[in-house]
């Protein structure tokens, strides 16, 4: 897991202000009960357990069992992050949470509005779904549109404002913001990792992360 666990703390410093940005709007605090699905390592399940502190919960759920171990790991001391071997589309955590959040995951499941309406059944009603998804082929480099065979749904993020509407959310904010940069430096770094190509001193725009804050409405 070394080339993974180096890529996502790459993007935990690329795309930290978009994710910044959700928590302050959305006021998460000491004793919020969240859910990171697709949790991967868990650099953002981490993040919010230091933020919920020890009255708080964090679920950090990934269907790789290697990342369960990862999380646990490295939230030694966080009792309040719970590691979890869990597909999204089958969530079952042991209580509802105020915030259900994933980044980077529904570029790769199988139907990405299955796994949506799953991480809504997992919230409380009037509690909060927060999506984190790219539109990869809006990347560019020195112009050149990027591509990303790897992933089933490259450019999910574009989508995101219907999709959690289609679920029953009410749509609350979405922006999306894009990291660029030249020449040596994180954006550099982060695209020779993604691409496994040097780009040099080329103009990079990364893709587009689409930042989505839907709330469950109260019955
Ligand atoms: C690109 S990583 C993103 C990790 C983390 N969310 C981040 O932004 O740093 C995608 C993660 O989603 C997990 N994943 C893929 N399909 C999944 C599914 N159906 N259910 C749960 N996790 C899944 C993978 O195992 C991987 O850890």
């Amino acid at each position: 897991m070394s080339d993974f666990n180096e890529l996502l703390g790459l993007r935990d410093d690329v795309y930290r202000r978009p994710l910044e940005t959700a928590l302050q709007r959305l006021g998460v605090g000491p004793g919020w009960r969240c859910a990171d699905v697709g949790a991967g390592r868990g650099d953002v399940a981490i993040e919010l357990g230091s933020i919920v502190g020890r009255d708080g919960r964090i679920y950090a759920v990934d269907v790789d069992p290697a990342a369960r171990d990862a999380v646990a790991e490295a939230a030694a001391q966080y009792a309040q992050v719970i590691a979890l071997t869990q597909s999204v589309e089958d969530l079952t955590l042991p209580e509802p949470v105020d915030l259900a959040y994933c980044r980077f995951l529904l570029l790769h499941v199988h139907d990405p509005l299955v796994a949506l309406r799953s991480m809504v059944a997992s919230v409380r009603p009037g509690g909060w779904v927060v999506v984190q998804e790219p539109v990869t082929s809006a990347g560019r480099i020195d112009g050149e549109a990027l591509s990303m065979p790897s992933a089933r749904h490259p450019d999910i993020g574009a989508l995101l404002p219907r999709l959690v509407r289609e679920c029953g959310l009410d749509l609350i904010d979405a922006w999306s913001e894009s990291p660029a940069g030249a020449g040596p430096g994180p954006v550099r770094k982060y695209m020779e990792e993604l691409s496994e190509v040097d780009p040099g001193d080329a103009a990079v725009l990364l893709p587009p992360l689409v930042t989505v804050l839907a709330q469950r409405p109260l019955p």
